[in-house]
């Protein structure tokens, strides 16, 4: 199986041209790697321009990092604000994050409404890549293994069940206090993670490690942890390292 590699770029950066650059250096970068499967998740307002630069080159995917859960008809979209995953659809966009630690810390995102998106994104034949985690303090009451099971008994509700063949759903294992902080899970504690979300979620979805993930130390999440992707944030932002994890995972 390729690795998955999703880039999330969160609410970077200020400027369209910033966008296209970053998005031109990237996949100049990376040309026609057919090792590994990128998916560039920038912010909403990005999406049509890169994802129409995008066209000729389909070895780029494109995800956005949230949707919403209702896909009313054309008419009844009264949702101020938010984003479908139809539209995502339409507009040819591939994947979709859910439930990012982010999301759930500042926007109250809970497991029911991750459920929700789940189940909409999934309805649109979107693929989404639902983000787990624990927080440090969890982590040093020894209660990471029930915190992700929790979330994942949640998240998965009635999608879980189905474990089917089908199911294009990845998940993501990104402790929370790994994100941002330089300071990546270790190896060896990570694998441990990886083989407990499998006995959980079965066979058929992809697991991805994210949380500092950088071009140092990708290849272990890789070959050492045995995790089938990676959710790199801020060196995603960087051109040289986003293709230097690219590069090492090949
Ligand atoms: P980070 O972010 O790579 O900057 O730690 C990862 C994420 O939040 O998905």
């Amino acid at each position: 199986m390729k690795p998955l590699i999703v880039a999330n770029w969160k609410m970077n950066p200020s400027t369209l041209k910033e966008a296209e650059t970053l998005f031109n250096s990237v996949k100049k970068g990376i040309k026609d790697s057919k090792k590994v499967k990128v998916v560039i998740c920038p912010p909403f307002v990005y999406l049509p321009l890169l994802s129409s630069i995008i066209s000729h080159r389909p070895s780029v995917k494109f995800g956005s990092q949230d949707c919403f859960w209702e896909n009313p008809p054309t008419g009844g979209g009264a949702f101020t604000g938010e984003v479908s995953s139809l539209m995502l659809k339409n507009l040819g966009v591939e994947y979709v994050i859910i439930g990012h630690s982010e999301r759930r810390k500042y926007l109250n995102e809970t497991d029911e409404t991750v459920n929700k998106k789940l189940k909409a994104a999934l309805k649109q034949k979107l693929k989404p890549v639902l983000c787990i985690g624990e927080t440090e303090k969890e982590r040093k009451a020894g209660r990471t293994f029930n915190v992700l099971k929790y979330q994942l008994r949640r998240d998965l509700k009635s999608i879980f069940n189905l474990k089917s063949k089908t199911l294009n759903l990845t998940v993501a294992y990104e402790p929370v206090w790994a994100i941002g902080t330089g300071k990546a899970c270790g190896i060896s504690e990570a694998k441990e993670v990886n083989l407990f979300i499998r006995k959980i979620i079965g066979s058929f979805s992809r697991i991805i490690y994210g949380g500092s993930v950088n071009s140092q130390n990708a290849r272990s999440f890789i070959l050492e942890a045995k995790f089938q992707g990676l959710l790199p944030g801020s060196a995603s932002l960087n051109p040289k390292e986003f293709i230097g994890i690219i590069k090492n995972v090949s």
